[in-house]
Protein backbone atom coordinates (compact mmCIF):
# COMPACT_ATOMS: atom_id res chain seq x y z
CA UNK A 1 0.00 0.00 0.00
CA UNK A 2 2.94 2.43 1.24
CA UNK A 3 4.33 1.56 -2.41
CA UNK A 4 1.57 3.16 -4.38
CA UNK A 5 1.08 6.18 -2.28
CA UNK A 6 5.01 6.95 -2.46
CA UNK A 7 5.93 9.77 -5.02
CA UNK A 8 8.11 8.36 -7.96
CA UNK A 9 11.28 10.69 -8.09
CA UNK A 10 12.32 12.31 -12.12
CA UNK A 11 15.18 14.81 -12.79
CA UNK A 12 13.92 18.44 -13.57
CA UNK A 13 13.07 19.28 -17.43
CA UNK A 14 14.00 22.57 -16.35
CA UNK A 15 17.60 23.97 -17.95
CA UNK A 16 20.06 23.15 -15.86
CA UNK A 17 21.44 25.57 -13.09
CA UNK A 18 24.97 27.06 -13.94
CA UNK A 19 27.25 26.77 -11.56
CA UNK A 20 30.87 28.70 -10.80
CA UNK A 21 33.52 28.11 -13.27
CA UNK A 22 35.68 27.61 -10.04
CA UNK A 23 33.05 25.37 -8.10
CA UNK A 24 34.82 21.79 -7.47
CA UNK A 25 33.19 18.48 -8.59
CA UNK A 26 33.53 15.50 -6.91
CA UNK A 27 33.21 12.23 -5.38
CA UNK A 28 33.43 10.87 -1.80
CA UNK A 29 34.92 7.54 -0.26
CA UNK A 30 36.12 6.42 3.20
CA UNK A 31 38.82 4.27 4.19
CA UNK A 32 36.96 1.29 5.56
CA UNK A 33 34.56 1.48 3.26
CA UNK A 34 36.79 0.50 0.15
CA UNK A 35 40.29 0.18 0.97
CA UNK A 36 40.00 -3.69 2.23
CA UNK A 37 44.03 -4.94 3.16
CA UNK A 38 43.05 -4.64 6.38
CA UNK A 39 46.11 -6.36 7.37
CA UNK A 40 48.70 -5.80 4.71
CA UNK A 41 51.95 -4.23 4.56
CA UNK A 42 51.78 -4.05 8.43
CA UNK A 43 48.05 -2.04 9.22
CA UNK A 44 47.12 -2.28 12.51
CA UNK A 45 43.38 -3.53 13.20
CA UNK A 46 40.68 -0.71 13.91
CA UNK A 47 37.80 -0.21 15.60
CA UNK A 48 36.11 -1.13 12.61
CA UNK A 49 38.30 -4.10 11.51
CA UNK A 50 37.23 -5.49 15.73
CA UNK A 51 33.48 -4.37 15.33
CA UNK A 52 32.91 -6.34 12.17
CA UNK A 53 34.27 -9.65 13.65
CA UNK A 54 31.32 -9.27 16.51
CA UNK A 55 28.52 -12.07 15.46
CA UNK A 56 24.75 -10.19 14.38
CA UNK A 57 26.62 -6.77 14.39
CA UNK A 58 26.64 -6.07 9.85
CA UNK A 59 23.62 -7.48 7.91
CA UNK A 60 25.10 -10.61 6.78
CA UNK A 61 28.06 -11.14 8.70
CA UNK A 62 29.77 -9.07 5.68
CA UNK A 63 32.94 -7.25 6.26
CA UNK A 64 35.07 -4.33 5.08
CA UNK A 65 38.47 -6.98 4.78
CA UNK A 66 38.14 -6.98 1.04
CA UNK A 67 35.71 -4.32 0.49
CA UNK A 68 36.14 -2.59 -3.30
CA UNK A 69 40.15 -3.91 -2.92
CA UNK A 70 40.87 -0.21 -3.80
CA UNK A 71 44.05 -0.89 -1.62
CA UNK A 72 45.48 -2.99 -4.52
CA UNK A 73 43.02 -1.12 -7.63
CA UNK A 74 43.58 2.54 -6.54
CA UNK A 75 45.26 3.13 -9.83
CA UNK A 76 42.71 2.01 -12.39
CA UNK A 77 39.38 3.38 -9.88
CA UNK A 78 41.78 6.78 -10.32
CA UNK A 79 41.42 6.24 -14.10
CA UNK A 80 38.16 5.53 -13.94
CA UNK A 81 37.28 8.59 -11.77
CA UNK A 82 39.84 10.91 -13.88
CA UNK A 83 37.20 9.63 -17.12
CA UNK A 84 34.27 10.50 -14.18
CA UNK A 85 36.08 14.36 -15.15
CA UNK A 86 36.00 15.49 -11.68
CA UNK A 87 38.32 17.94 -10.23
CA UNK A 88 38.29 16.77 -6.63
CA UNK A 89 37.97 13.49 -4.45
CA UNK A 90 37.30 13.36 -1.34
CA UNK A 91 38.77 9.95 0.79
CA UNK A 92 39.92 9.00 3.91
CA UNK A 93 43.25 8.15 5.54
CA UNK A 94 42.93 4.53 7.54
CA UNK A 95 45.11 6.12 10.63
CA UNK A 96 45.80 2.07 11.92
CA UNK A 97 47.46 1.95 8.21
CA UNK A 98 49.53 5.00 8.79
CA UNK A 99 49.86 4.84 12.74
CA UNK A 100 49.26 0.80 13.63
CA UNK A 101 48.41 1.18 17.17
CA UNK A 102 47.63 5.10 16.70
CA UNK A 103 50.71 6.49 17.79
CA UNK A 104 54.48 6.19 17.09
CA UNK A 105 56.39 4.60 15.32
CA UNK A 106 54.87 4.87 11.97
CA UNK A 107 54.50 2.43 9.05
CA UNK A 108 56.24 3.40 5.93
CA UNK A 109 54.17 1.14 3.65
CA UNK A 110 51.28 3.01 4.87
CA UNK A 111 52.27 6.21 4.21
CA UNK A 112 53.74 5.39 1.06
CA UNK A 113 50.07 4.14 -0.12
CA UNK A 114 48.80 7.34 0.48
CA UNK A 115 51.56 9.26 -1.50
CA UNK A 116 51.11 7.04 -4.46
CA UNK A 117 47.37 7.70 -4.51
CA UNK A 118 47.46 11.72 -4.15
CA UNK A 119 50.38 11.73 -6.67
CA UNK A 120 47.97 9.75 -8.46
CA UNK A 121 45.20 12.17 -8.04
CA UNK A 122 47.38 14.92 -9.06
CA UNK A 123 48.87 13.66 -12.02
CA UNK A 124 44.98 12.90 -13.30
CA UNK A 125 44.09 16.86 -12.41
CA UNK A 126 41.99 15.40 -9.63
CA UNK A 127 42.57 17.71 -6.02
CA UNK A 128 42.83 15.60 -3.05
CA UNK A 129 40.72 16.30 -0.19
CA UNK A 130 41.57 14.35 2.78
CA UNK A 131 39.58 13.25 5.79
CA UNK A 132 41.75 12.37 8.63
CA UNK A 133 39.58 10.36 10.82
CA UNK A 134 36.09 8.70 9.09
CA UNK A 135 35.30 6.41 11.87
CA UNK A 136 37.89 4.19 11.93
CA UNK A 137 40.07 4.46 15.09
CA UNK A 138 43.09 2.66 15.79
CA UNK A 139 42.32 -0.63 18.12
CA UNK A 140 44.79 0.42 20.09
CA UNK A 141 43.22 3.44 21.10
CA UNK A 142 39.85 1.91 21.02
CA UNK A 143 41.12 -0.74 23.67
CA UNK A 144 42.26 2.12 25.81
CA UNK A 145 38.79 3.59 25.80
CA UNK A 146 38.96 5.14 22.15
CA UNK A 147 37.15 8.66 22.07
CA UNK A 148 35.87 8.23 25.74
CA UNK A 149 40.10 9.40 26.85
CA UNK A 150 41.62 12.79 26.30
CA UNK A 151 44.27 10.58 25.27
CA UNK A 152 42.72 9.75 22.04
CA UNK A 153 42.05 13.39 21.07
CA UNK A 154 45.72 14.11 21.61
CA UNK A 155 47.02 10.98 19.97
CA UNK A 156 44.49 12.17 16.74
CA UNK A 157 46.42 15.89 16.87
CA UNK A 158 50.40 13.98 16.29
CA UNK A 159 48.40 11.92 13.97
CA UNK A 160 47.31 15.14 12.16
CA UNK A 161 50.86 16.85 12.54
CA UNK A 162 52.66 13.36 11.08
CA UNK A 163 50.02 13.43 7.95
CA UNK A 164 50.48 17.42 7.40
CA UNK A 165 54.17 17.03 7.35
CA UNK A 166 53.70 14.44 5.03
CA UNK A 167 51.43 15.11 2.56
CA UNK A 168 50.85 18.99 3.44
CA UNK A 169 52.74 20.03 0.22
CA UNK A 170 50.33 18.01 -1.98
CA UNK A 171 46.98 18.16 -0.25
CA UNK A 172 43.77 20.70 -1.21
CA UNK A 173 41.73 20.85 1.89
CA UNK A 174 42.04 19.01 5.41
CA UNK A 175 38.98 17.79 6.99
CA UNK A 176 39.62 16.73 10.52
CA UNK A 177 36.30 14.49 11.17
CA UNK A 178 33.38 12.81 9.17
CA UNK A 179 29.87 13.12 11.06
CA UNK A 180 31.52 13.11 14.82
CA UNK A 181 27.36 12.86 15.57
CA UNK A 182 26.98 9.59 13.92
CA UNK A 183 30.17 8.33 15.46
CA UNK A 184 29.43 9.48 19.03
CA UNK A 185 25.76 8.11 18.65
CA UNK A 186 26.02 5.43 16.78
CA UNK A 187 29.11 4.01 17.64
CA UNK A 188 29.15 4.74 21.76
CA UNK A 189 25.62 5.59 22.59
CA UNK A 190 23.65 2.92 20.68
CA UNK A 191 26.47 0.88 19.35
CA UNK A 192 25.24 -0.21 16.44
CA UNK A 193 28.80 1.23 14.88
CA UNK A 194 31.74 0.48 15.84
CA UNK A 195 33.45 0.79 18.57
CA UNK A 196 29.74 -0.97 19.78
CA UNK A 197 29.96 0.83 23.13
CA UNK A 198 26.06 0.99 25.05
CA UNK A 199 26.61 4.37 26.70
CA UNK A 200 23.65 6.32 26.00
CA UNK A 201 23.35 9.18 28.23
CA UNK A 202 26.01 8.74 29.69
CA UNK A 203 28.05 9.50 26.16
CA UNK A 204 29.33 13.20 26.87
CA UNK A 205 32.96 12.66 27.39
CA UNK A 206 32.95 11.22 23.41
CA UNK A 207 31.51 14.55 22.26
CA UNK A 208 33.58 16.56 24.27
CA UNK A 209 36.93 14.47 23.36
CA UNK A 210 35.71 14.50 19.35
CA UNK A 211 34.84 18.36 19.71
CA UNK A 212 38.69 18.97 20.83
CA UNK A 213 40.57 16.33 18.94
CA UNK A 214 39.11 18.77 15.92
CA UNK A 215 40.72 21.53 17.62
CA UNK A 216 44.13 20.26 18.14
CA UNK A 217 44.00 18.56 15.19
CA UNK A 218 43.46 22.02 13.08
CA UNK A 219 46.14 23.24 15.39
CA UNK A 220 48.60 20.05 14.59
CA UNK A 221 47.89 20.95 10.70
CA UNK A 222 49.00 24.51 11.32
CA UNK A 223 52.14 24.08 13.74
CA UNK A 224 53.23 21.50 10.90
CA UNK A 225 53.29 23.72 8.06
CA UNK A 226 49.66 23.28 6.17
CA UNK A 227 48.33 26.46 4.61
CA UNK A 228 45.50 24.73 2.99
CA UNK A 229 42.20 25.14 4.01
CA UNK A 230 40.85 23.08 6.83
CA UNK A 231 37.66 22.58 7.72
CA UNK A 232 35.08 19.45 9.65
CA UNK A 233 32.22 17.46 8.19
CA UNK A 234 28.98 17.59 9.83
CA UNK A 235 25.65 16.10 8.51
CA UNK A 236 24.10 19.05 9.10
CA UNK A 237 20.26 17.78 9.43
CA UNK A 238 17.33 19.91 9.58
CA UNK A 239 14.48 18.82 12.45
CA UNK A 240 11.13 19.31 11.78
CA UNK A 241 8.35 19.59 14.79
CA UNK A 242 5.86 17.36 13.15
CA UNK A 243 3.11 19.93 14.53
CA UNK A 244 3.66 23.24 15.71
CA UNK A 245 2.43 21.98 19.58
CA UNK A 246 4.94 23.62 22.18
CA UNK A 247 5.68 20.05 22.96
CA UNK A 248 6.83 18.68 19.65
CA UNK A 249 8.80 22.23 19.18
CA UNK A 250 10.34 21.58 22.31
CA UNK A 251 11.49 18.07 20.63
CA UNK A 252 12.65 19.43 17.69
CA UNK A 253 15.00 21.64 19.49
CA UNK A 254 16.33 18.81 21.20
CA UNK A 255 17.30 17.17 18.60
CA UNK A 256 18.48 20.34 16.10
CA UNK A 257 20.60 20.80 19.09
CA UNK A 258 22.46 17.25 19.59
CA UNK A 259 22.62 16.90 15.82
CA UNK A 260 23.71 19.82 14.77
CA UNK A 261 24.10 23.01 16.84
CA UNK A 262 26.59 21.28 19.48
CA UNK A 263 28.79 20.40 16.85
CA UNK A 264 29.09 23.67 15.13
CA UNK A 265 28.91 26.33 17.97
CA UNK A 266 31.84 25.44 20.04
CA UNK A 267 33.43 25.55 16.75
CA UNK A 268 31.79 28.62 15.29
CA UNK A 269 30.84 30.54 18.20
CA UNK A 270 32.99 29.13 20.78
CA UNK A 271 30.05 28.42 22.78
CA UNK A 272 28.44 25.21 24.01
CA UNK A 273 24.28 25.16 23.11
CA UNK A 274 23.93 22.72 25.82
CA UNK A 275 24.61 21.99 29.11
CA UNK A 276 26.35 18.80 29.92
CA UNK A 277 24.46 17.94 32.79
CA UNK A 278 21.18 18.77 31.71
CA UNK A 279 21.46 17.37 28.54
CA UNK A 280 23.62 14.37 29.34
CA UNK A 281 22.33 12.82 33.05
CA UNK A 282 24.74 10.58 34.53
CA UNK A 283 27.82 12.08 31.85
CA UNK A 284 31.21 12.52 33.58
CA UNK A 285 31.37 15.73 32.75
CA UNK A 286 34.56 16.57 34.30
CA UNK A 287 36.29 15.93 30.73
CA UNK A 288 36.20 19.10 30.24
CA UNK A 289 39.12 21.21 31.04
CA UNK A 290 40.34 24.90 31.36
CA UNK A 291 41.31 26.16 27.87
CA UNK A 292 39.36 23.33 25.92
CA UNK A 293 36.58 26.05 25.00
CA UNK A 294 39.28 28.24 23.03
CA UNK A 295 41.24 25.11 21.63
CA UNK A 296 37.52 23.82 19.66
CA UNK A 297 37.08 27.12 18.45
CA UNK A 298 40.35 27.33 16.60
CA UNK A 299 39.10 29.30 13.16
CA UNK A 300 38.10 26.85 10.63
CA UNK A 301 38.46 27.70 6.64
CA UNK A 302 35.28 26.14 5.57
CA UNK A 303 32.37 23.81 6.68
CA UNK A 304 31.71 20.23 5.09
CA UNK A 305 28.03 19.77 4.97
CA UNK A 306 26.82 16.45 4.29
CA UNK A 307 23.50 15.67 3.37
CA UNK A 308 20.77 13.19 3.06
CA UNK A 309 17.19 13.55 3.95
CA UNK A 310 15.39 15.93 6.86
CA UNK A 311 14.43 14.49 10.15
CA UNK A 312 10.87 15.07 11.58
CA UNK A 313 10.56 14.71 15.88
CA UNK A 314 6.95 15.01 18.08
CA UNK A 315 7.35 15.25 21.73
CA UNK A 316 8.25 11.69 23.70
CA UNK A 317 6.37 9.49 25.19
CA UNK A 318 6.49 8.88 28.99
CA UNK A 319 9.21 7.92 30.35
CA UNK A 320 10.86 8.34 26.74
CA UNK A 321 14.60 9.97 28.40
CA UNK A 322 15.71 11.13 24.93
CA UNK A 323 13.44 14.11 24.63
CA UNK A 324 12.08 13.40 21.13
CA UNK A 325 10.25 10.90 19.06
CA UNK A 326 11.29 10.11 15.79
CA UNK A 327 8.55 10.18 13.20
CA UNK A 328 8.48 9.43 9.60
CA UNK A 329 8.06 11.94 7.06
CA UNK A 330 5.26 10.43 4.36
CA UNK A 331 4.31 11.37 0.92
CA UNK A 332 8.14 12.05 -0.77
CA UNK A 333 10.36 9.65 -2.75
CA UNK A 334 12.44 7.09 -0.70
CA UNK A 335 15.64 5.60 -1.05
CA UNK A 336 16.65 2.44 -1.12
CA UNK A 337 17.37 3.23 2.38
CA UNK A 338 13.91 3.81 2.74
CA UNK A 339 15.01 7.57 3.65
CA UNK A 340 12.98 10.21 2.49
CA UNK A 341 14.02 12.06 -0.38
CA UNK A 342 13.60 16.40 0.53
CA UNK A 343 15.53 18.18 -1.73
CA UNK A 344 14.49 21.60 -0.62
CA UNK A 345 15.31 20.75 2.95
CA UNK A 346 19.05 21.13 1.46
CA UNK A 347 18.42 24.57 0.40
CA UNK A 348 16.79 25.35 3.43
CA UNK A 349 19.33 23.89 5.37
CA UNK A 350 21.62 25.90 3.57
CA UNK A 351 19.91 29.43 3.98
CA UNK A 352 19.43 28.58 7.83
CA UNK A 353 23.05 27.36 8.10
CA UNK A 354 23.92 31.67 6.71
CA UNK A 355 20.73 33.30 8.66
CA UNK A 356 22.21 31.74 12.06
CA UNK A 357 25.61 32.02 11.71
CA UNK A 358 26.12 34.97 9.18
CA UNK A 359 29.68 36.12 9.44
CA UNK A 360 30.99 33.26 11.71
CA UNK A 361 29.98 31.03 8.82
CA UNK A 362 32.92 29.96 6.73
CA UNK A 363 32.66 28.80 3.11
CA UNK A 364 30.45 25.71 2.63
CA UNK A 365 31.40 22.62 0.48
CA UNK A 366 28.59 19.79 0.31
CA UNK A 367 31.14 16.83 1.27
CA UNK A 368 28.51 13.95 1.16
CA UNK A 369 25.09 13.85 -0.98
CA UNK A 370 23.88 10.84 -2.53
CA UNK A 371 21.07 7.87 -2.76
CA UNK A 372 21.34 4.20 -2.25
CA UNK A 373 19.75 1.77 -4.97
CA UNK A 374 18.93 -1.65 -5.65
CA UNK A 375 20.85 -1.49 -8.49
CA UNK A 376 21.67 -4.28 -10.75
CA UNK A 377 23.28 -5.09 -14.27
CA UNK A 378 20.51 -5.86 -16.75
CA UNK A 379 21.24 -8.43 -19.82
CA UNK A 380 22.99 -5.59 -21.71
CA UNK A 381 25.52 -5.26 -19.18
CA UNK A 382 24.43 -1.49 -18.43
CA UNK A 383 23.26 -0.79 -14.74
CA UNK A 384 20.09 1.93 -15.27
CA UNK A 385 19.66 3.93 -12.18
CA UNK A 386 17.70 6.97 -13.02
CA UNK A 387 16.54 7.20 -9.71
CA UNK A 388 20.02 8.34 -8.40
CA UNK A 389 20.33 10.65 -11.61
CA UNK A 390 17.13 12.01 -10.57
CA UNK A 391 18.29 12.48 -6.44
CA UNK A 392 21.34 14.16 -7.65
CA UNK A 393 19.82 16.54 -10.52
CA UNK A 394 17.04 17.88 -7.64
CA UNK A 395 19.45 18.51 -5.13
CA UNK A 396 22.45 19.98 -7.61
CA UNK A 397 19.34 22.40 -8.43
CA UNK A 398 18.67 22.52 -4.38
CA UNK A 399 22.18 23.83 -3.47
CA UNK A 400 21.70 26.35 -6.42
CA UNK A 401 18.76 27.69 -5.09
CA UNK A 402 20.86 28.72 -2.16
CA UNK A 403 23.78 29.76 -3.96
CA UNK A 404 21.38 32.04 -5.98
CA UNK A 405 20.68 33.28 -3.04
CA UNK A 406 23.90 34.11 -1.66
CA UNK A 407 24.97 31.24 0.14
CA UNK A 408 28.97 30.60 -0.10
CA UNK A 409 29.24 26.90 -1.69
CA UNK A 410 32.33 25.96 -3.08
CA UNK A 411 31.77 22.59 -4.20
CA UNK A 412 29.94 19.22 -4.11
CA UNK A 413 31.38 15.71 -3.42
CA UNK A 414 28.73 13.14 -4.70
CA UNK A 415 28.66 10.17 -2.55
CA UNK A 416 29.84 7.65 -4.09
CA UNK A 417 32.45 7.27 -6.51
CA UNK A 418 31.66 3.50 -6.49
CA UNK A 419 29.73 0.88 -4.28
CA UNK A 420 31.00 0.02 -1.38
CA UNK A 421 30.64 -1.62 2.45
CA UNK A 422 27.69 0.55 3.99
CA UNK A 423 28.50 0.33 7.75
CA UNK A 424 25.97 -2.04 9.58
CA UNK A 425 24.20 -2.43 6.23
CA UNK A 426 27.60 -4.06 4.60
CA UNK A 427 27.12 -4.50 0.87
CA UNK A 428 23.04 -4.17 0.72
CA UNK A 429 23.08 -0.82 0.38
CA UNK A 430 24.57 -0.01 -2.96
CA UNK A 431 25.40 4.55 -3.24
CA UNK A 432 28.04 4.76 -5.78
CA UNK A 433 28.30 6.08 -9.27
CA UNK A 434 30.03 3.25 -10.47
CA UNK A 435 28.72 -0.41 -9.64
CA UNK A 436 31.05 -2.86 -8.32
CA UNK A 437 30.84 -6.69 -8.54
CA UNK A 438 31.81 -7.75 -5.22
CA UNK A 439 32.56 -11.18 -6.31
CA UNK A 440 34.62 -10.07 -9.16
CA UNK A 441 35.87 -6.90 -7.97
CA UNK A 442 34.54 -5.57 -11.64
CA UNK A 443 33.55 -1.89 -11.85
CA UNK A 444 30.66 -0.93 -14.33
CA UNK A 445 30.14 2.65 -14.58
CA UNK A 446 26.43 3.49 -14.03
CA UNK A 447 24.00 5.46 -15.88
CA UNK A 448 24.28 8.72 -13.30
CA UNK A 449 28.07 8.36 -13.77
CA UNK A 450 27.50 9.51 -17.24
CA UNK A 451 24.71 11.67 -16.08
CA UNK A 452 27.70 13.05 -13.60
CA UNK A 453 30.09 13.35 -16.28
CA UNK A 454 28.17 15.49 -18.45
CA UNK A 455 26.86 17.80 -15.26
CA UNK A 456 30.84 18.25 -14.02
CA UNK A 457 32.24 18.46 -17.84
CA UNK A 458 29.93 20.61 -18.97
CA UNK A 459 30.45 23.14 -16.61
CA UNK A 460 33.97 23.28 -16.84
CA UNK A 461 33.23 24.10 -20.15
CA UNK A 462 31.11 27.07 -19.34
CA UNK A 463 27.82 25.06 -21.39
CA UNK A 464 24.88 25.11 -19.33
CA UNK A 465 23.21 21.14 -20.62
CA UNK A 466 20.15 20.33 -20.83
CA UNK A 467 21.29 17.21 -18.88
CA UNK A 468 20.28 13.53 -19.73
CA UNK A 469 21.52 10.22 -18.68
C1 LIG B 1 27.30 8.99 5.84
C2 LIG B 1 28.73 8.46 5.99
C3 LIG B 1 29.25 7.77 4.76
C4 LIG B 1 28.19 6.91 4.11
C5 LIG B 1 26.91 7.69 3.90
C6 LIG B 1 25.82 6.90 3.22
O1 LIG B 1 26.74 9.16 7.09
O2 LIG B 1 29.59 9.53 6.29
O3 LIG B 1 30.38 7.03 5.11
O4 LIG B 1 28.00 5.77 4.85
O5 LIG B 1 26.44 8.14 5.14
Amino acid sequence: MDDIATPTLTASTDPFPEFPSDFRWGTATAAYQIEGAWNEDGKGPSSWDTFVRQPGKIAGAQTGDIACDHYHRWESDLDLMANLGVNAYRFSVAWSRVLPTGSAPHNDAGLAFYDRLIDGMLARGIDPYVTLHHWDLPQALEDRGGWQTRETAERFADYAALMGERLGDRVSSWITLNEPFVLATFGYSFGTHAPGRTLFLSVYPVVHHLLLGHGLAVQALRAAGVTAPIGITNNLTPVWALTDSDGDRAAAERLDTLYNRQWLEPILLGTQPIDPEVAYPGSDTSCVQPGDAEIIATPIDFLGVNFYNPQQVKAPGEGNPMGFELVDITGVPRTGFDWPVVPSALTDRLVSLRDSYGDQLPPLYITENGTSVADHVDSDGRVRDPFRWAYLDRHLRAIADAMEVGVDVRGYFCWSFMDNFEWAEGYDQRFGLVYVDFDTQQRIPKDSFRWYRQVVTGNAAGIVPGVQA
